[in-house]
């Protein structure tokens, strides 16, 4: 049963309905594939094997079109053409984009799934058969789609020794020791996944890098990881640690204006293409927490990032250059230090760099504003890095359907092109018409039997590849997919459920982050509550820095009477959140300091109101842990006990949550708790 699990959202359950199973079949008979590379191979088997499994009977590929009712696919140029009249016009998609089309030729009735290129062809095919997994009607398709951002990649913070910086779900997949000549079938099944909803690169190892992967010891075992992935559309990127040229170059610098230093990165780029020609590039995280970085020898970001991207130029590799940089010597303000650091170096990276931002100012939290980069810069290239891995939410042990955040972040409105300028467009390129685009998710997988610890955590790999896809997507619409593809099609099932998801992120908010607190998880591993003292050194390693909680009230003046953080923000944004009265209740404690007795919009003070949203929070696990007992009957055992079981233990830690923070907080605030608000145990 664990492998009901294993299988992710490509679940292929034979149909058992008669009627839609005749009508199916009424559509389809054969396959014809009209490619024969390692790609083509792959999308017909997937169909093959797919449709034969939902259809319960053999739908066989055949080696030419024969009769009616055939699924055709191949890339334009390998249509006849014929079909490619009756598909019309390819300029409609990108590269990686396709069409799915019912055509009729000669009196008979086809489908064709095409592309540009065989990729959009096999992103075609698993976009046909979720319409099959998802019971959807197979009849006079005209499907057009393409993806909108072009960098669609996976961060794994995977270290050379198998353990995962922030992982929650195992060790790593990456299994060094045994690689180039073994290649475990897990390598093939995460190539597949990913193609699956459209993943097209992977950073291999963790940010916080180790310069050992730029050996070639390593090197001939990422060319064999390279390998696996190409057919799946996948390219290889690497973690560059920037003193690397004297880790393993035996040089005495990294400065990067040293001509040695870029000559090493040169030799370094030529010495990985050779093995991987399609090699993607660089993810640099420098200067940042201990790194080392071009600040190391008194040069800037550009002149490192712009230093390495010379060297990959010449392939057509990219560098994505981090953005996620603060100081312990400037105790200021933690949010402001990244824009600070970049907005004035606009326009001065190569075009090969792109400046990666995470989502918000601080880091992963529940709820963050924006990040006040998004649109601030609109002559460089930015994508956007969300975390996947729930390290600030629970590990994998809590229920968060995530790409109800992400959604919430890339529908925020920049304002920095006008109205309408959300962080989508900004990281799609159509508001900056940069060329280059981007989202990474910071992996939340691992070498656990479902990949993902919690399974409902598929659900965020899953939503962020959609997303990447279209950062315009509807998050309920991918927790629909989701569990129509995982679980089951019954509405009785379905409808719950898609509500307890949608409605999880905001649970967990409540119950650790409320009203815009944010950064007072338990210092170093980030699980459960910590909002007190810490021991660590850095001032804004320190929950205290955060929530500023003291008699006359909780959390961050960052309004212009505070450290004037809004600034950073376009003037319509910035003069929401300056104002008590029109910054958004969500995002208070993070723009301002508010007296315990400030009366919220509910009419409750704060302190009461601060209590009955931990108390939510609690409530709503208790609601989700109902509805999850109601589904027995739709669910495999194993992930029904599996799921009861994590949110009994959610449920014991967001009273945890509730109870370690109020007791905290009332310290300052001297109050009573309001009716409604369980007393701590
Ligand atoms: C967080 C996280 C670190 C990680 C860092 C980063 O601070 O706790 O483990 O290295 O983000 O994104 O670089």
């Amino acid at each position: 049963m664990a492998q009901k699990d294993y299988k992710l959202w490509l679940q292929y359950d034979k149909k058992t309905e008669v009627e839609l199973l005749s009508k199916y079949l009424s559509d389809v008979q054969g396959i014809v594939s009209l490619e024969n590379s390692a790609t083509s191979k792959i999308a017909s088997n997937e169909l093959e094997v797919g449709l034969s499994e939902m259809f319960g009977k053999t739908i066989s590929l055949k080696s030419k079109v024969e009769g009616d009712k055939n699924i055709i696919i191949g890339s334009k140029e390998v249509l006849s053409s014929d079909i490619q009249k009756e598909i019309g016009n390819f300029d409609q998609i990108n590269d990686e984009g396709f069409i799915i089309k019912s055509i009729s030729i000669k009196n008979k009735n086809q489908i064709v799934i095409t592309g540009k290129k065989e990729v959009g062809v096999l992103y075609g095919v698993y976009h046909f058969l979720r319409l099959v997994q998802m019971n959807k009607s197979i009849k006079n398709l005209n499907i057009v789609d393409s993806p909108k951002t072009n960098i669609r990649i996976l961060n794994h913070w995977d270290n050379l020794d198998r353990t995962v910086e922030r992982g929650y779900a195992g060790f790593s997949l990456w299994n060094w020791q045994k690689l180039p000549d073994f290649i475990d079938q897990r390598y093939i099944d995460y190539a597949r996944a990913n193609a699956s909803i459209g993943i097209n690169g992977t950073v291999l190892t963790n940010v916080n890098a180790n310069a050992l992967i730029l050996t070639p010891q390593y090197l001939e075992k990422v060319e064999a990881l390279a390998n696996v992935f190409r057919p799946y559309g996948i390219k290889v990127y690497l973690t560059a640690r920037f003193s690397a040229p004297i880790e393993i170059g035996g040089l005495k610098t990294a400065d990067p204006k040293d001509a040695a230093v870029a000559n090493w990165w040169k030799n370094k780029a030529k010495e990985i293409y050779k093995r991987i020609p399609d090699f993607g590039g660089f993810l640099v995280k420098a200067n940042s927490e201990g790194q080392p970085g071009p600040q190391n020898y008194g040069r800037d970001h550009v002149d490192g990032a712009n230093m390495l991207a010379d060297a990959v130029a010449p392939f057509g590799g990219v560098i994505m250059w981090r953005a996620f940089v603060y100081s312990e010597h400037d105790a200021n303000d933690r949010a402001k230090q990244a824009y600070a650091e970049f907005v004035p170096y606009d326009g001065k990276f190569k075009d090969n760099v792109i400046v990666q931002v995470k989502n918000g100012a601080i880091d992963f939290q529940p709820r963050e504003p924006f990040h006040p980069m998004f649109g601030a810069m609109p002559k460089t290239p930015l994508m956007i890095e969300f975390q996947i891995t729930q390290e600030y939410l629970g590990f994998s042990t809590h229920l968060v359907f995530l790409p109800k955040l992400f959604q919430e972040v890339l529908e925020s409105d920049t304002y920095q092109k006008g109205k309408g300028s959300t962080v989508a467009k900004v990281i799609d390129g159509s508001i900056t018409k940069t060329k280059l685009t981007g989202i990474a998710g910071v992996s939340n997988i691992g070498n656990d039997l479902n990949w993902t610890g919690h399974p409902f955590a598929q659900a965020n790999w899953y939503g962020f590849g959609r997303l990447a896809w279209n950062p315009e997507l509807d998050s309920e619409v991918i927790a629909d997919e989701w569990l129509r593809c995982t679980f089951s099609n019954n509405e009785n099932f379905i409808k719950p459920v898609k509500a307890m998801m949608m409605e999880s992120r905001e649970a967990v908010v409540n119950y650790m982050t409320p009203l815009g607190l944010h950064h007072i998880m338990d210092t170093g591993h980030h699980y459960g509550p910590g909002p007190w003292v810490s021991n660590l050194s850095r001032p804004e390693w320190n929950p205290v820095y955060y929530h500023k909680a003291d008699k006359n009230g909780l959390g961050f003046d960052r309004s212009k009477t505070g450290t004037n953080a809004t600034a950073q923000y376009a003037p319509e944004v910035a003069k929401i959140f300056d104002t008590l009265e029109t910054c958004p209740e969500k995002d208070l404690l993070w723009f301002h300091h508010v007296s315990w007795d400030y009366k919220l919009k509910n009419g409750q003070t704060l302190w009461n109101g601060l209590a009955l949203k931990y108390q939510e929070g609690v409530n709503q696990v208790a609601a989700m842990q109902k509805v999850w007992n109601t589904t027995e009957k739709y669910v495999d055992e194993d992930r029904f006990k599996e799921v009861q079981m994590l949110l009994e233990i959610q449920y014991k830690e967001a009273k945890w949550w509730r109870d370690a923070c109020l007791l905290y907080f009332q310290q300052y605030s001297g109050k009573e708790l309001p009716v409604g608000v369980e007393k701590p145990t």
